[in-house]
């Protein structure tokens, strides 16, 4: 190489990895936030980091920016190893025109896209932006919709992963919304679609961008984000956490890891968790720490919707999803955020080859006019459609109470369930005991010379019949009554047996999901 040419390209890299320069390095810094390149070395396994269009630069002259040109143009995008699987990954610098995405930017994340779904990889968005570039206008906005596109034609293909760190607004919001998974970082990041000054014009309410759309509000109001992490770093390693129970793409199985957890570990603790009383809660966390891998469970949106629990977890080194009702929050009804939350998280798990495993202790669907106005039939109906969906291994452990629709709706044996259980403790039946003798006894109960005493002992009735598991094990509702105990060793072996399963859908362009 000549002397010049050298030179030429010595400069030119530089002037690449010093970004938008050292004050505004320093800025960033000095808000707790990593700058583009720091992230991906904290993303990456090391030096495995393989770059894409590093020096390509935008091509406008509008409004001064001629003059200014940053190599890389704002965001560094390329393909990399975590835990030696490979994935792709971009990165927005926000020292450089605030991250914001111009034709080339946006060009950029969309010819990194298209590298991941030609090669079966996920895609790892590091978003830190103000937006469209504003100097460009519409070219900008063009940029968007192309990478929209190409988010929704890789969903269910390759899994796509959004880590915010930092702003991200008006329309840009869309791109992460449409990926899997939504990263926040709390107090450094937020999304919204407008905001507060906007907001103030138009509704006259005075809000911050943190409680509109901070990682807080996001993480327990809107559910708009899954994981809530501290700093970058914590957010980078929990975006390793979740890769590495994900296959690469649609066509894989996710990664099996070797197992040092006996698979025939008995959990004697799970024999006494289940209270004397049906109105008793208890923590279905117990539940789900006892039977998987070393008591290892990544739960996903743990603030959002707390009556259901959804997470990834392995099964003698095999990734399962679970999902659960959670008594302690709710008494674990299903109402329109619970049925949400657990749909997205099914589909994304038939989509990606998880096996779900359920467990559950559901009295219902939230009752009250704030659900059905809500509507709780459309929304909830997203759960039994992603259920009744699924093709993937379905395992169901009914740990207690198992009634009326939300009974159909968890994965019930007729809606297409392969090995579903339940617990001695577990009661399956159209509604609770008490609820049921006033409906069907009123009229013995009404006439007797002792309402209160005969009300007691249709309630006694009732419960001999339905509140356990036989009646639904004689008609094969379930495939058998196990002990608490030998719940991980079962559910093993059923997980094994049905590594095979192979089914599929009734030909068609797409179903139709209540949406
Ligand atoms: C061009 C931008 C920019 C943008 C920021 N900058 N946003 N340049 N286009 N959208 C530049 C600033 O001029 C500044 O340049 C540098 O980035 C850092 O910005 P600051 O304002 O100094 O930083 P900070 O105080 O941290 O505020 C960050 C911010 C603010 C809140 C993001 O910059 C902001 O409000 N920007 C505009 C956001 C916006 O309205 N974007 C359009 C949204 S609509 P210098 O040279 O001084 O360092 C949209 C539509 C998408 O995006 C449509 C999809 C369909």
């Amino acid at each position: 190489m000549s002397h010049k040419v050298n030179e030429r390209l010595e400069k030119l890299r530089a002037a690449t990895l010093a970004g938008g320069g050292n004050k505004r390095v320093e800025a960033q810094h000095a808000k707790g936030k990593l700058t583009a390149r720091e992230r991906i070395d904290l993303l990456l396994d090391q030096s495995s980091f393989q770059e894409f269009g590093t020096f390509v630069t935008h091509r406008s002259s509008n409004f001064g920016l001629g003059e200014n040109r940053v190599p890389g143009d704002g965001v560094v995008t390329g393909t990399g190893l975590i835990e030696g699987r490979p994935v792709a990954v971009f990165s927005q610098d926000f020292t450089v025109f605030g991250g914001s995405l111009s034709e080339e930017h946006a060009g950029k994340i969309a010819h990194v896209m298209d590298q991941a779904m030609l090669m079966g990889i996920p895609m790892i968005g590091l978003n830190d932006s103000g937006g469209a570039r504003i100097q460009e206008g519409v070219v900008s906005l063009a940029g968007y919709s192309t990478l929209f596109l190409r988010n929704v034609q890789a969903s269910g293909v390759i899994p796509q992963l959004s880590a915010i760190l930092g702003p991200c607004a008006g329309g840009a919001v869309y791109s992460p919304a449409l990926t899997d998974f939504i990263f926040m970082v709390d107090g450094t990041s937020y999304m919204h679609i407008t905001g507060p000054d906007v907001v103030k014009t138009v509704t006259h309410e005075d809000v911050t961008s943190e409680d509109l759309g901070g990682a807080k509000v996001h993480a327990s109001i809107s559910g708009v984000s899954h994981f809530t992490c501290n700093d970058d770093a914590h957010c980078l390693a929990q975006v390793r956490k979740l890769f590495g129970f994900l296959p690469l793409n649609n066509t894989e199985d996710p990664p099996r890891r070797t197992c040092d957890d006996p698979i025939d570990r008995l959990a004697l603790e799970l024999d006494d968790l289940i209270p004397e009383s049906p109105n008793q809660p208890f923590d279905m966390h117990e539940v789900i720490f006892a039977i998987m891998d070393r008591g290892e469970f990544f739960e996903i949106q743990p603030h959002f919707a707390q009556n259901i629990l959804i997470g990834l977890a392995r099964l003698d080194g095999r990734p399962v999803g679970v999902v659960a009702n959670q008594s302690m929050n709710l008494a674990g009804v299903l109402d329109i955020d619970a049925s949400e939350k657990a749909a997205r998280f099914v589909r994304f798990c038939d989509a990606f080859n998880i096996p779900i495993v359920t467990f559950e202790d559901v009295p219902g669907f939230l009752p009250g006019t704030q659900q059905e106005l809500g509507g709780i039939i459309r929304r909830g109906a997203k759960l039994l459609y992603a259920y009744c969906e699924a093709t993937v291994p379905k395992l169901t452990v009914i740990t207690r109470k198992a009634y009326g629709g939300a009974y159909c709706v968890m994965s019930s044996k007729s809606t297409g369930g392969d090995w579903n259980v339940g617990w001695p403790t577990a009661q399956i039946a159209v509604m609770g005991a008490q609820g049921a003798a006033k409906v069907i006894f009123r009229r013995d109960i009404q006439n007797a010379d002792d309402p209160v005493a005969a009300e007691a002992a249709k309630v006694k009735e009732y419960e001999d019949r339905f509140a356990n598991p036989f009646e639904a094990a004689e008609r094969g509702f379930i495939d058998d009554i196990i002990k608490p105990s030998e719940t991980r060793r079962q559910l093993i072996r059923a997980l094994s047996l049905l590594a095979t399963k192979r089914t599929s859908m009734p030909a068609k362009k797409h179903g139709s999901i209540p949406l």
